[in-house]
């Protein structure tokens, strides 16, 4: 399957949000990458499901909504609500990963799990009938702009045999310090979907279409 990149408007200029999300439509981004923090799950503060609401109608496009809110369950309503297509939860963010998962199929979007660099692959066993899409951050979770986290290479290639063997269509993305170097290496070892900040945003909307080819590999 051809890797699907999904560009993180965590690094697009906040000044003009729709402008830059019709940008990376344009160049190509296969899904908008939302990242929702709340200074307490993690130490910074983003966007909101108001702000969600009205970048909706810039794109068609699904978006990709990555909740870093604890705790989570009270918002999942309002974040479906606002147009997410796919929300994704750290198990960390919650008591209930299960009861989570089920809410957000109960709202009728895809749900995701997030695994943090120190969270085993493990937490997901026994969840994989709910999830449509795992998360695997290669950088703790807060900020764009940082390092790949290599030993994230072995979590993702454990995660690929355990989706082939579920026999489940479950999409495996990597978000953090993806750019052209590790993006291959992301792929190679099973990823088919990756987040990019920093390397789709430099350079300005001159830029994002190449920077997405880039990271496709070509
Ligand atoms: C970090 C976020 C990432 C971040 C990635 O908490 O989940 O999505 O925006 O940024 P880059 O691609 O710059 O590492
Ligand atoms: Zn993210």
């Amino acid at each position: 399957m051809a890797v699907r990149i999904a560009p993180s408007i965590l690094s697009a200029d906040f000044a003009k949000l729709g402008e830059e999300i019709r940008a990376i439509d344009a160049a190509g981004a296969d899904w908008i990458h939302v990242d929702v923090m709340d200074g307490h799950f993690v130490p910074n503060i983003t966007i909101g499901p108001g702000v969600i609401k009205a970048l909706r109608p810039h794109t068609a496009k699904p978006f990709d909504v990555h909740l870093m809110i604890a705790p989570v369950d009270p918002m999942l309503q309002a974040f479906a609500d606002a147009g997410a297509d796919c929300i994704s939860v750290h198990p960390e963010s919650g008591p209930h990963l299960h009861r989570t998962l089920q809410t957000i199929k109960g709202l009728g979007k895809r749900a995701g799990v997030v695994l943090n660099p120190a969270t085993p692959v493990e937490s997901i066993d026994y969840v994989m009938d709910l999830i449509d899409l795992v998360l695997v951050m290669s950088v703790n979770p807060g900020f764009g702009g940082q390092k790949f986290i290599e030993s994230q290479l072995g979590k993702i290639a454990a995660l690929r045999q355990r989706i082939d063997a579920s026999g489940r269509a479950i999409d495996l993305e990597v978000d953090g310090g993806i750019d052209r170097e590790t993006a291959p290496r992301a792929i190679a070892a099973g990823a088919d979907a990756l987040v990019a900040g920093t390397a789709t945003f430099t350079g300005g909307p001159g830029q994002y279409a190449a920077n997405i080819a880039a990271l496709r590999g070509g």
